[in-house]
């Protein structure tokens, strides 16, 4: 039975993984400055993290969330604890789209409202309410037109007070660095002004931090560069290192109540698990200072390349824009150099999110490589 086939692949297998590298089945190693998509957090096949899941599976993998599981609550205090974010509640989940997907319906349910406004080049994933607030029409199907989602270009304050004045919007969505469309920030007066602007007119402001978030950015969420208390904060990709898990913070002003919100699948003992061996790497190792200094070192070294138009992002966030398309240039660091980047819906643009326990060795693998290319 062939595969559904809806992704481009690159010609490469990979059967091992460790630390920042990834090996294919004939032993050939590459370096991986994508992170499997911003999703190895804490690098791959980390003893902590495998010491945890293989214990957590020999005492219990899963069971429905109709029984109580003191993981989850275990977590919820971890998170709170090293991001800062007092005061929220935790609702788990699978992955980043499902996340803004129960945020979007929660900040519906909350306001008794239903318009979303997000962003130019926004990505907030693939499902119902979430593929409606992507700015991409091309993966939008007949179905999610029935939401009602209207995008304005981040720093337009007078777009921003006009739609909300209308007073029909649930919920802003916003990815403080974006992702897929490119590493693109709104600047500070515009988030500031965000959040007062939704606190006046009832609506939520939900931070999407799916891929952002879990230390990337060199803080916990890449939002706390902001003095902003957004009402939602979705999480996903590094929150697991590679198990699927997702969640979202909820404000308490926004009140729970049973059936609101649920899952089969989410808060399952094996991704509370996941998540936890992630958190206590992050801090032992310092990764969030980690990603600090090393997004810095990219981004001075960055500067001594000719032929890069602008270096963008922030932490381990990072972006190299150039004058033509990328696309030719990918491929010849993987199959000339093994190095795997990522793409953007900027075509001129790649996207580096490496495994946040990078070293400047690596960068400067990634750097001399380039200057090979463009000889
Ligand atoms: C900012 C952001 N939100 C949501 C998603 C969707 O996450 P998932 O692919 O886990 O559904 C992504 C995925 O790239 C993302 O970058």
């Amino acid at each position: 039975m062939p595969l559904f086939d809806v992704y481009p692949l690159y010609d490469v297998e990979p059967t091992k993984a460790r630390g920042v590298y990834v090996y294919d089945k004939n032993g050939k190693k590459y370096l991986d400055l994508y992170g499997g998509h911003a999703v190895i957090s804490i690098g791959h096949g980390h003893r902590t993290y495998k010491r945890a899941l293989r214990k957590q599976l020999n005492r219990i993998g899963f069971y429905s969330n109709a029984v109580q599981n003191p993981l989850q609550e275990k977590l919820s205090s971890e998170i709170n604890r090293q991001s800062g974010s007092k005061d929220y509640e935790l609702f788990m989940c699978s992955s980043g789209a499902e996340a803004n997907e129960n945020a979007l319906k929660l900040a519906s349910f909350h306001t008794g409202k239903s318009r979303v406004i997000a962003f130019d080049n926004a990505f907030h994933g693939r499902t119902s309410a979430a593929v409606a607030a992507t700015d991409n029409k091309m993966i939008q199907a007949p179905l999610n037109d029935q939401h009602k989602v209207d995008f304005i270009p981040f720093n337009d304050v007078e777009a921003l007070d006009k739609e909300l004045s209308k007073g029909d919007v649930c919920a802003v969505i916003f990815e403080a660095i974006q992702g897929v469309g490119g590493l693109d920030e709104p600047t500070n007066a515009f988030v500031t002004a965000m959040e007062q602007m939704c606190k006046k007119h009832n609506t939520c402001l939900i931070a999407d931090e799916v891929q952002s978030g879990f230390g990337r950015s060199g803080d916990f969420f890449a939002f706390q560069n902001y003095s902003i208390t957004p009402h939602i904060i979705t999480m996903a990709k590094g929150m697991g290192n590679g198990f699927p898990v997702g969640g979202i913070l909820v404000n308490p002003v926004i009140e729970s109540s049973y059936g609101m919100l649920g899952t089969t699948f989410g808060g399952n003992h094996l991704a509370c698990r996941a998540a936890l061996a992630v958190l206590e790497v992050l801090e032992k190792e310092n990764l969030y200072e980690n990603a600090k200094k090393l997004g810095a070192y990219f981004t001075e070294k960055a500067k001594e390349l000719p032929f890069v138009t602008k270096s963008k992002g922030r932490g381990l966030m990072l972006g190299l824009e150039f004058e033509n398309e990328v696309g030719p240039l990918r491929k010849e660091l993987i199959f000339s150099h093994q190095i795997f980047t990522g793409g953007s819906s900027n075509k001129k643009l790649i996207r580096i999110l490496p495994p946040l326990n990078v070293q400047k060795k690596h960068f400067d693998n990634l750097f001399n490589a380039l200057l090979e290319c463009h000889k």
